[in-house]
């Protein structure tokens, strides 16, 4: 199996659940103590062996461009200000050998239309794509757990997780059977009700898909809220080849809901290396008070 080498970010979503803060700038910027959402997505992928990473932006590119960019200006006064860790901490965002390219996904129609919105980018190699508002604490990472399946099987790959049986009604579900120790997906099903949930495995922001759904979302109708939904393509493809649900280790936090962004911030708070121990008191403090 040939390493998949390309990974897809679609951050051009119109973020509403964080109005004001996604006014002018992503929600995928929003930082989890120091560090926004998108560099997190981007180390995983980094750490999973992807060298091209592609960006659907929408109309608020410009900051995520700018954070994976030299920053000439910044760097000179740090240098000149001598502080050099600092300065290290922005320069090696991203390794060298890994090139970004961004897309403008020109209307928000969905993410199965800003996964199609890579497709010249992509061409005919199998691929990655990442939701960064999924942030997934994991070791190793929730990307590079699957890309292990990928190389044993050579199947499209999604990330799941077991979630409340209440909350069926945000998530694509899938339905799967156990072979040769994977789970194989049945069917999956775009935001059921609860009562009508094939199962509570829910499909979270990791994929490792063939190119081929590029050919299937091209032909898809728009659904429901007239948003072009990649879980119907993801159901089609169903058709044609196997796919395997993987519930990978670690742990998940939806930082595109503001109870999950403020979960994912205590917990990356607390362990953070410079104000990890200061807080877990502050935190305490605030409980007794
Ligand atoms: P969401 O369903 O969370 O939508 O998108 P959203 O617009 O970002 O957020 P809310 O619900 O209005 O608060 C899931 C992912 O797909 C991307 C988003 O940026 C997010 O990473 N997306 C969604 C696009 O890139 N384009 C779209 O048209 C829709």
């Amino acid at each position: 199996m040939q390493p998949i080498r390309k990974c897809v970010f679609p951050v051009a979503g119109l973020g509403t659940s964080f109005l004001p803060a996604t006014k002018a700038s992503p929600k995928e910027m929003l930082p989890i103590v120091d560090k926004p959402l998108i560099q997190y997505a981007v180390e995983e992928a980094v750490e999973a062996g992807c060298t091209e990473l592609i960006f659907i932006t929408g109309r608020n590119k410009r900051s995520i461009e700018d954070h994976f960019d030299k920053a000439y200006e910044l760097e000179t006064e740090l240098a000149y200000r001598n502080k050099l860790k600092l300065l290290d901490l922005i320069q090696d965002i991203l390794p060298k050998n890994v090139t970004c390219l961004y897309i403008r996904q020109p209307q928000a129609l969905g993410l199965g239309h800003a996964v199609l919105c890579a497709r010249a980018a992509v061409g005919n190699d199998p691929f990655a794509v990442i939701l960064a508002d999924d942030l997934i604490d994991a070791q190793p990472g929730a990307l590079a757990q699957m890309m292990a399946v990928y190389q044993q099987t050579g199947h499209a790959i999604l990330g799941v997780e077991t979630i409340d049986y209440r909350d069926t009604g945000s998530y694509g579900i899938v339905e799967t059977e156990t072979r040769e120790g994977w789970e194989y997906i049945r069917s999956i099903v775009e935001k059921p009700h609860p009562d009508d949930a094939p199962s509570d495995m829910g499909v979270v922001g990791r994929y490792i898909l063939p190119a081929r759904i590029f050919d299937l979302l091209t032909d898809l109708p728009r659904g429901i809220s007239g948003e072009i939904q990649l879980t119907d393509a993801l159901s089609r493809l169903l058709r044609e080849q196997s796919m395997i649900a993987l519930p990978f280790q670690g742990s998940r936090y939806d930082c595109g809901s503001k109870l999950g962004y403020l979960k994912a911030t205590v917990a990356y708070g607390l362990r953070h290396p410079e104000v990890g121990e200061k807080f877990a008191l502050l935190l305490e403090k605030m409980r007794v008070e």
